[in-house]
């Protein structure tokens, strides 16, 4: 948390300054309140001198008004440092996530990086307005309460010394107990957002499979989970309350019985036990709301911890030093050398052993059947994950020596899952090329067999996209996102099952028309369709990870059974040809 602060709120340290100052000033009218009435009711009400009761009612006001206006002040620094250092905080993690390569997305987990950047940092900005407004002013009144009491009269004082280390001694134990469910109770918020997030995006398919009914006990599982917790959690702070105001209560009575004493022999004033009574209220209560500190900041410690764990895991792919001159002109224009890939939590390798090379300007059709790594393959050409062994040339320049935007400049990319974000058409096939013009957008939209229904939409180019391209079917998001993955001319053009929601005509005129627009442009699909990838210079067919055929398809058929087993599958014997 420490480390946290020094990050966010140095810059804010003049308003640190200021805002308890502030308060402070606050407080120490609070302080002298008690006495000013004391004065008001030996001086005033007991001598019955109605001017000195309406002089010290002025100077009361007076400090109300004063110390109001400080306040306003303190309250603006607060909201000032709190919402600012949020939002620093908040902007952090933001880019440290947008940073983040696909492993540590993985270690993660989208829900839990949400709650992360939301919650945890609410958490956060409360616990820094609190620190604006009450740190110094609770334990201040406290401790300066007692003193003064202790001041007017040492042997009443006495009690105070009882009472306050004992309701101190309560909350102590009472916390204690509570702060491990505080701590469990983010953890189990993670995990309510993880279902809702799963519910919710996946509930076309929950309710095609009628599966509404698990999904809501799954949820129900998880919120019970969280109220167990609360609830436990509030039954012992239940506690709180009663059991202080009793001690507190008890002391009251001490101190009026005692009190009452000393005034009959006239060694106390009944304004001095007054003012005795008013700081001894005035610290019990300010024991409570330090202790309600300590829970906002306990909160606030578990929380920070989270946002610290984000922001200070290391990037695994970052920049090379660059590929530009290096590599040589007549190298593949894709080599994969033994390539091995595990993910980090699996006990097996996802790919084992691949080798293959593509030539500028062929075509590598994927196949294999589902699970057998094909995306994998084509995540690792991107780079979004690192080889566990051999390695992954582009254009001849190891893909680690890239810088990442200059790698994924030459890389196009359509992934298995059409992703549009919400904004327009235009603003979602720019994202390769920020300066394309419309021509190039309509050229890319031609070739992509998109063009056609765009044009048929009023707003054209500026129609709106809604959240995850939703207002879309299935085959239009698709050939919007090969349109943008050819807007800026890549050259090479990575394609994850691109077809899978076309139609075989619209496929056919789509690799029609990729093929006839740019001849020196790479390509690899991933298909399952035998139809899509059979016309390609080379065939990779994969299996639990491992290439078990490479070549042309008249190759694959003659010597590879498994590729001649998926032809006849999808083919008329007399098309599988050779
Ligand atoms: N992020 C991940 N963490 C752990 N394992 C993963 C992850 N992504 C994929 N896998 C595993 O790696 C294997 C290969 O997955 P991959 O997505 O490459 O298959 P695929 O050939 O593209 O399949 P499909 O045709 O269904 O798209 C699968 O067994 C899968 O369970
Ligand atoms: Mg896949």
């Amino acid at each position: 948390m420490l480390d946290l602060a020094r990050r966010f709120l140095a810059k804010y340290r003049r308003l640190l300054v200021l805002g308890p100052a502030c308060k402070l000033i606050e407080a120490v009218f609070d302080l002298i309140t008690p006495l000013v009435i004391a004065r008001m009711i030996d001086d005033g009400v007991g001598h019955g001198d109605v001017d000195v009761i309406i002089r010290l009612g002025i100077v009361l006001l007076v400090m109300a008004v004063l110390g109001l206006c400080f306040t306003l002040v303190c309250q603006k620094t607060a909201a000032l440092v709190s919402q600012g250092s949020g939002t620093d905080v908040r902007n952090a993690l933001f880019e440290k996530v947008n940073e983040f390569s696909y492993t540590e997305l993985d270690r993660f987990s989208t829900p839990s990086l949400v709650t992360r950047i939301t919650n945890d940092v609410n958490q956060l900005q409360v616990a820094v307005a609190m620190l604006v407004r009450q740190v110094i002013r609770w334990p201040f009144l406290a401790i300066g309460s007692m003193v003064a009491a202790l001041l007017i009269d040492f042997k009443l004082g006495l009690i105070f010394l009882v009472v306050t280390p004992l309701i101190a001694f309560i909350f102590w134990s009472v916390m204690r107990r509570c702060i491990p469910y505080f701590r469990g109770m983010q953890a189990k918020l993670d995990r309510i957002s993880l279902i809702t997030r799963e519910a919710l995006s996946g509930v076309r398919v929950i309710r095609a499979f009628v599966r509404d009914d698990a999904e809501e006990r799954r949820f129900d599982t998880a919120t019970a989970d969280q109220t167990d917790t609360a609830i436990a959690a509030g039954r012992l702070s239940a506690l709180l309350n009663p059991a202080t105001l009793f001690v507190m209560d008890m002391g009251v009575v001490a101190i009026l019985w005692a009190g009452g004493n000393q005034v009959m022999v006239g060694e106390l004033t009944q304004g001095q036990v007054m003012a005795f009574v008013n700081y001894m209220t005035q610290t019990l209560l300010s024991i409570v709301y330090v202790a309600n500190l300590v829970v906002i900041f306990t909160k606030a410690s578990a929380s920070a911890a989270r946002v610290k764990e984000v922001l200070d895991t290391p990037v695994s792919i970052c920049d090379g030093p660059g590929a530009e001159g290096s590599g040589c002109k007549d190298s593949p224009a894709i080599s994969i050398q033994d390539v091995c890939f595990r993910f980090p939590d699996s006990g097996k390798d996802t790919l084992s052993h691949v080798s293959l090379e593509v030539a500028p300007g062929q075509t590598l059709g994927i196949i294999g059947g589902t699970g057998s790594g094909k995306s994998t393959l084509m995540a690792l050409m991107q780079r979004l994950y690192d080889a566990t062994s051999g390695s992954v040339l582009i254009r001849g320049v190891d893909v680690r020596d890239y810088r990442l935007d200059e790698l994924r400049g030459t890389l196009a990319v359509v992934p298995q899952a059409p992703s549009l974000v919400s904004g327009t058409l235009r603003e979602n096939l720019v994202w390769r090329d920020s300066q394309a013009t419309d021509d190039e957008l309509w050229h890319a939209l031609e070739l992509a067999q998109a063009a056609e229904f765009v044009r048929r939409m009023p707003e054209g180019l500026d129609s709106p996209v809604e959240a995850s391209g939703k207002n879309f079917s299935g085959g239009q998001r698709q050939r919007l996102t090969i349109a943008r993955a050819l807007v800026g001319r890549p050259s090479i053009l990575l394609l994850d099952d691109p077809f899978s929601a076309l139609d075989y005509a619209t496929d056919r005129s789509l690799r029609d028309a990729l093929a006839a627009d740019d001849p020196s442009r790479t390509t690899v699909m991933i298909s399952q369709r035998v139809s899509s990838v059979r016309e390609a210079s080379l065939i990779c067919v994969l299996d639990s990870g491992r290439v078990i055929g490479l070549g042309t398809h008249d190759e694959l058929v003659d010597t590879c059974p498994v590729y001649k087993e998926i032809c006849l599958s999808q083919l008329r014997p007399e098309e599988v040809g050779a």
